[in-house]
């Protein structure tokens, strides 16, 4: 290495000669900036600016909003909600893989709405003020289906989603998920628990694809400046469920309606806690409008053992099926509650539906799907 003058350094690699203007802070204070990211960030860049066309009148009044997974069952509900405010402009984009039109066909044809089939591992350019990014299969027997996919959806497609909010300014909210935890360590979990979560697992596909598109929000917030939310979901249940996916609440009622067995997975005394899906909805608008990007839980810390549930199904909907055990899937989290004191100062959320109130509106949408009429 050769010094030129005080403000540039040459470097001589192999043949190679570069010269480099001398940055005005040292390399040394940069990287110690940087490494201290996190909450004393002082590099964080404010949002881009959104493109001219969003500032001429119409766009100013209204609010045009993506939602990606749209096709799904939260994706669904959330769209009905964003569709109650006349303001709102709806696009959503779905590949299809465990959605389904049905779930929107009420607004197909709507002037405010859209929906595009595209997989988001694939580029998207729309003009949107707000992202919500959803696409990616909740179900374990989807998710491991393919799960070289299902981590390309959670990789490429939020790359890809931030890319655009990167390009037009927007907003953008992720949904991840409780598995970030794993299995977990600490009960309840709180946003501080950094998991306990198997990288080369069955699961991993879903656990380490969230975590990793939760790393790229954060960076992308802290290199570009763009306004990001997270929403760290746990177990979200009812009507539009996919009948058959294996999730636990579905499960179990789609039994007792078809008069079968309730198979609870060994060892019955795991837990998770259930949120009803209007509730699930209420927390990430709010969060979306808020001022904090989380990540923030977004559950319901009424904790069941998977047993219990499975009681409740008997008792409410068919008290004439038997519960029986099944084997367990590996890596089944022993215990699931969320700690939501965040969602409850910072957004004002908590859960008003309860398990009981819940499960027969649910009965009610399978039953329906499923042609099978309550008896008498
Ligand atoms: N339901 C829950 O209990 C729960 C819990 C934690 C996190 N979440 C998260 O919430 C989101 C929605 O979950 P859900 O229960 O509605 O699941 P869902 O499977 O019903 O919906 C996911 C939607 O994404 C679409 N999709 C999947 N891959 C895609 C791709 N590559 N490109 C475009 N679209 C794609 C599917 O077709 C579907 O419409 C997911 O991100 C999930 O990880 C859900």
């Amino acid at each position: 290495m050769y010094c030129i003058d005080a403000s540039s350094v040459m470097f001589l690699v192999r043949s190679h000669c570069y010269l480099i203007q001398k940055p005005e802070k040292g390399i040394l204070e940069m990287a110690k900036e940087v490494s201290h990211g996190g909450e004393n960030n002082t590099s964080i860049k404010s949002p881009p600016e959104p493109s001219p066309l969003r500032k001429a009148k119409f766009f100013q009044a209204n609010m045009r909003i993506l939602v990606t997974g749209g096709a799904g069952f939260i994706g669904s509900h959330l769209v009905d909600r964003l569709m109650e405010n006349e303001k709102n402009e709806v696009i959503v984009v779905d590949n299809y893989f465990t959605g389904s039109k049905d779930n929107l066909k009420h607004w197909i044809g709507h002037p405010r709405f859209e929906l595009i089939r595209h997989d988001v591992t694939e580029p998207l350019l729309v003009e949107v003020d707000q992202i919500y990014h959803l696409a990616c299969p909740a179900s374990p027997i989807f998710y491991k289906y393919n799960p070289v996919k299902t981590i390309k959806t959670n990789v490429i497609g939020t790359l890809n989603m931030l890319g655009l909010a990167k390009r037009v300014g927007a907003r953008i909210l992720l949904t991840s998920t409780s598995e970030v935890y794993g299995d977990p360590l600490v009960h309840p979990q709180d946003e501080s628990y950094w998991g306990n979560v198997n990288p080369i697992g069955v699961r991993s596909c879903y656990d380490e694809g969230k975590r990793v598109a939760e790393t790229l929000m954060f960076d992308y917030h802290r290199q570009h400046g763009i306004e990001i939310r997270i929403a760290r979901i746990f177990n979200t249940y009812g009507p539009r469920m996919n009948i058959d996916d294996g999730r636990v609440v579905n499960n179990f009622i789609a039994q007792a309606i078809r008069d079968e067995p309730l198979t609870v997975q060994l060892p019955g005394t795991q837990t998770r806690s259930f949120c009803y899906v209007s509730d699930m909805v209420d927390g990430l608008i709010r969060l979306m409008e808020g001022e904090n990007t989380g990540p923030i839980n977004i559950g319901n810390p009424g904790e069941f053992t998977m047993t219990e549930l499975a009681e409740t199904v008997k008792e409410m909907i068919n008290p004439k099926v038997e519960v029986i055990t099944v084997e367990n899937t590996p890596d089944d989290p022993r215990q699931r509650k969320p700690d939501i004191t965040k969602a409850k100062e910072l957004l004002g959320w908590e859960p008003k539906i309860k398990l009981r109130d819940g499960i027969p509106l649910m009965e009610d949408d399978f039953r329906k799907r499923l042609e099978i009429r309550r008896k008498k």
